[in-house]
């Protein structure tokens, strides 16, 4: 496994992580038994940066259950805390406290290696840091979490407008960023203040559903040609991106993994695969020999020129 900094908190992540999000919290989709099995294997094979949420169903019993017993120095533990109401308010310091206290009994932790303000909105910032800058201040100081961080929402932030704002507040020190070789506009848009301002890039959904589903993906692609989205109008229309497999690259969710961690700011991309054969897959290619440049370029000619209002390879 690979190894790299986190920004500047002085950790270690293993460039590929595991993702818990709700398809791993819902118990409908694997056993306990298979959970467990899955993040002790994920440990085995030298993952050490695990991301959740209390957001993801069950998923943070069900890792305090998969955990218990592992040497804490073993992984270190992402979680988040919704950081506003149903009306888009800020959520009261008790509420924030109360989450905390929720996640790290669920997780059977002690202390929260990262606390991440979960799906961010960019109007949130200073009204969200304003109501809880003080209680995050208090709770660190109390040891309950490490380092504060903020994910994007994928939905509603497309431009990746909300890590620019919160980094140079020096506020954060990771940045849960939506980056993708369908949709790279991170690099550009979010990733360069992060490196500005020593944030720590974790990476998420680099495969999500296109990557995985070729159906899926060329009917994306032949929507995006329908509306003249620049960029993509030159793809072919039967496996489009075919011409990203190779020796290193066997299936296009390996391509989406090892595009990721070729940017050398991110330091962990989350898989989110309930699969320990996709696991032991996603790890081959986020170690593999860095994706080849005329890959990469090819890559950023195309998607780089798609409108990211309307190409949403996400939101599936
Ligand atoms: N706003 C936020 O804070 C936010 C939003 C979204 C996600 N996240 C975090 O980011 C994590 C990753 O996001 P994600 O779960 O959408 O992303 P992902 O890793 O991009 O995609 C996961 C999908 O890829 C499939 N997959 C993985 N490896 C594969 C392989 N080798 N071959 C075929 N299919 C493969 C998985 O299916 P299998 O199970 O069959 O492998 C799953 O359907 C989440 O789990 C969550 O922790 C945070």
């Amino acid at each position: 496994m690979l190894h790299r900094p986190l920004g500047q908190t002085g950790l270690q992540v293993s460039v590929l992580g595991l993702g818990t999000g709700t398809r791993f919290g819902d118990p409908r989709n694997q056993s306990r038994a298979d959970a467990t099995r899955l993040v002790r294997a994920a440990l085995d094979l030298g993952v050490n940066y695990i991301d959740t949420a209390p957001m993801y169903l069950d998923a943070e019993e069900i890792l305090g259950e998969a955990l218990d017993g592992v040497p804490r120095e073993r992984f270190i533990l992402a979680t988040k805390f919704f950081p506003a109401d149903e009306h888009g308010a800020p959520i009261t310091p008790a509420q924030l406290r109360a989450s905390v206290e929720r996640s790290r009994q669920r997780l059977r932790l002690d202390t929260l290696d990262v606390l991440q303000l979960h799906g961010l909105r960019p109007h949130w910032l200073a009204p969200v840091m304003a109501a809880l800058g003080g209680e995050l201040e208090a709770l660190q100081r109390e040891g309950k979490f490490r380092f504060l961080g903020a994910s994007e929402t994928i939905v509603e932030d497309p431009r990746h407008a909300m890590l620019p704002l919160a980094a140079p507040t020096g506020r954060f020190a990771v940045g849960l960023i939506g980056y993708s070789l369908l949709s790279p506009w991170a690099e550009v848009a979010a990733i360069p203040a992060c490196v500005r301002h020593g944030v720590g890039v974790v990476g998420m959904v680099a495969v999500r559903r296109a990557l995985r589903d070729p159906a899926m993906l060329q009917s994306l692609i032949r929507q995006a040609k329908e509306r003249g989205e620049a960029g993509v109008v030159d793809l072919p229309d039967e496996n489009p991106l075919g011409w990203l497999l190779d020796g290193h690259t066997p299936t296009l969710a390996a391509a989406g993994y090892r595009f990721a961690i070729a940017h050398p700011a991110v330091a962990t991309v989350l898989a989110g695969t309930l699969s320990v054969d996709h696991l032991k897959a996603d790890i081959a290619a986020a170690c593999a020999p860095p994706m080849p440049a005329e890959q990469l370029a090819r890559v950023r000619k195309i998607f780089l020129r798609t409108d990211p209002e309307k190409w949403r390879p996400f939101d599936l």
